[in-house]
């Protein structure tokens, strides 16, 4: 329809102000001074937090993210929860809202849940005006742009005289958190799904401007956003399998690291993505091969559904593990024992502690009867509280539920503790006191490094008991 024409785009939003749609637009507005960024939320409190002057109230916290948010904020980078009016006045929208698993209905526990995906595609159809290039960036199932275009059509199509029309590209973003800045100004690929060139070019034109040419793949609709499930579900299996290797190594003395280094040469496969550790977390790689498996099923193609399910069952597998393995070498009970969690996110250089094992691990603790104490250098309490369910911290030890707190303070929190569990690989856990804190922690007191980031050289030296996850 606008085939031969050029489409001029001056201004363009986001919807969904997120771990990725903040930092995307945030890179893009450093990138392309001549155009302006808007990125939208219904979570007013969240906006508040972007727009805040204070950089360490930023909504996330991202390693160079603050730097670049004062470098563009409020000069073509803006935040707003005034959705409506932004969309009519964009000429090309980004979609980056959340696609959580469903929890209930048809699908539960597989399938994506694209309410927020349908609210906004029908914000867009009632709200643009003209002709709006409209970009998936939240992951989505295979077939989404589809139910986008229609949602679209029906609106363009109500008001015969109307000048909208869209057109609906794929753009899956691939950072990952903790490295997000990065990642975006010198991403590996930008992939480009769709079928209308004119926007294509459009939108590859923006990333040309930092990214080299060769890097931007383009693709069909349907090829992108499988390659974005694919992708997390290539990954994800790559933990699964050196996690499963892990177990074998305990079980027979090998050391996990040497066995990752040795097959890391092979160039095939590559020395990145092989550190054995307490299972996956974050947000996406579960829900994405979740509904991998659900789309294979739903094509009939259920060996392959399987085959992608096991990545998940193992990695509860390894969560679990983890804790049944402290209880056990704790003579069997963690009743009444203090027990330090040291990291709560589900990696570093994140505040993000969605899905981390930790939640899943300090769960079963406290199931035990452990008096836990929770340490993260970035992660607040109330997140914590949230992410545990318990309305209060339990101050009353009982020996059927423990009890939580969180701390700030690292040597203090490990004073009296029975053990110590690393779960996050933080930097500032990698040089720590060992000999000081095993004078601190009771006798005998256990170190469980679940990230192996610690020297069983400098462990050994302390009075400490001491597993690392892999070494045998
Ligand atoms: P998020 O939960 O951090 O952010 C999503 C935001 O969208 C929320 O602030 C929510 O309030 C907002 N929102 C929901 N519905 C809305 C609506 N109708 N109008 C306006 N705002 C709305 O999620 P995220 O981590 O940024 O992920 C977003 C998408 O990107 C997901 O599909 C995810 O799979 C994908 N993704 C995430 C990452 C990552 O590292 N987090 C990386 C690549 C891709
Ligand atoms: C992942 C992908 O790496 C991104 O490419 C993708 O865009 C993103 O998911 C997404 O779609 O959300 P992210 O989850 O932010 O990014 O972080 P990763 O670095 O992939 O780590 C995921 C989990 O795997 C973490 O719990 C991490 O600790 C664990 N991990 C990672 C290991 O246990 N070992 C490793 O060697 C690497």
């Amino acid at each position: 329809m606008l085939k031969g024409k050029s489409i001029n785009i001056k201004k363009i939003c986001c919807i969904g102000a997120g771990y990725v749609g903040g930092p995307t637009m945030a890179v893009m507005a450093h990138k392309c001074s001549n155009l302006e960024f808007t990125v939208l939320d219904i979570n007013e409190d969240k906006i508040n937090k972007w727009n805040n002057n204070d950089l360490d109230q930023l909504p996330i916290f991202e390693p160079g993210l603050k730097e670049i948010i004062k470098s563009v904020r409020g000069k073509n980078l803006f935040f707003s929860t005034e959705i409506n009016k932004v969309i009519s006045e964009s000429d090309m929208i980004f979609i980056s809202v959340n696609t959580p698993t469903k929890i209930k209905g048809f699908g539960a526990g597989y399938a994506i849940d694209l309410k927020w995906v349908e609210t906004s595609a029908r914000r867009v159809a009632k709200y643009a005006s003209n002709h709006t290039i409209v970009v998936e960036k939240s992951t989505l199932p295979v077939k989404t742009a589809e139910v986008i275009k229609e949602i679209l059509k029906c609106e363009s199509d109500k008001i015969i005289t109307s000048k909208k029309s869209f057109s609906v590209l794929s753009n899956p973003e691939f950072l990952s958190e903790g490295t997000a800045i990065n990642d975006l100004i010198d991403p590996d690929r930008v992939l480009i799904g769709g079928e209308d060139e004119l926007s294509i070019n459009c939108l590859k034109n923006i990333y040309k401007i930092w990214v080299d040419e060769s890097k931007i793949l383009t693709t069909n609709l349907w090829s992108s956003e499988l390659s974005k499930l694919t992708a997390n579900a290539f990954l994800a299996q790559r933990i699964s399998s050196i996690n499963s290797i892990s177990a074998i190594c305990e079980a027979t003395g090998a050391q996990i690291k040497q066995v990752s280094e040795a097959i890391g040469y092979d160039s095939r496969i590559g020395d990145k993505f092989l550190a054995a550790g307490p299972g996956f977390g974050g947000s996406c790689f579960k829900k994405d091969i979740l509904n991998l498996v659900y789309l294979a099923n739903f094509y009939g193609l259920n060996e392959v559904a399987d085959y992608w399910e096991q990545v998940i069952k193992l990695n509860n597998w390894q969560i679990k593990r983890i804790s049944k393995f402290v209880v056990e070498k704790l003579f069997g009970t963690v009743s009444l024992k203090k027990i330090v969690i040291l990291g709560f996110a589900f990696k570093a250089n994140t505040n993000d502690t969605r899905e981390s094992p930790a939640i899943s691990i300090v769960k079963d603790l406290l199931e035990n009867g452990a008096q836990v104490v929770i340490h993260d250098p970035k992660v607040n309490y109330l997140q914590i509280k949230k992410d545990l369910n318990t309305d209060n911290e339990h101050k009353i030890y009982t020996p059927d539920f423990g009890s939580w707190q969180f701390s700030r303070d690292i040597y203090k929190s490990l004073k009296n503790a029975d053990a110590a569990i690393i779960i996050t690989e933080w930097p500032e856990y990698r040089n720590l006191n060992w000999e000081k804190i095993s004078q601190l922690m009771r006798n005998p007191a256990w170190l469980f490094d679940t990230r192996a980031i610690t020297d069983p050289e400098e462990i050994q030296k302390t009075n400490l008991n001491y597993w690392s996850i892999g070494n045998g």
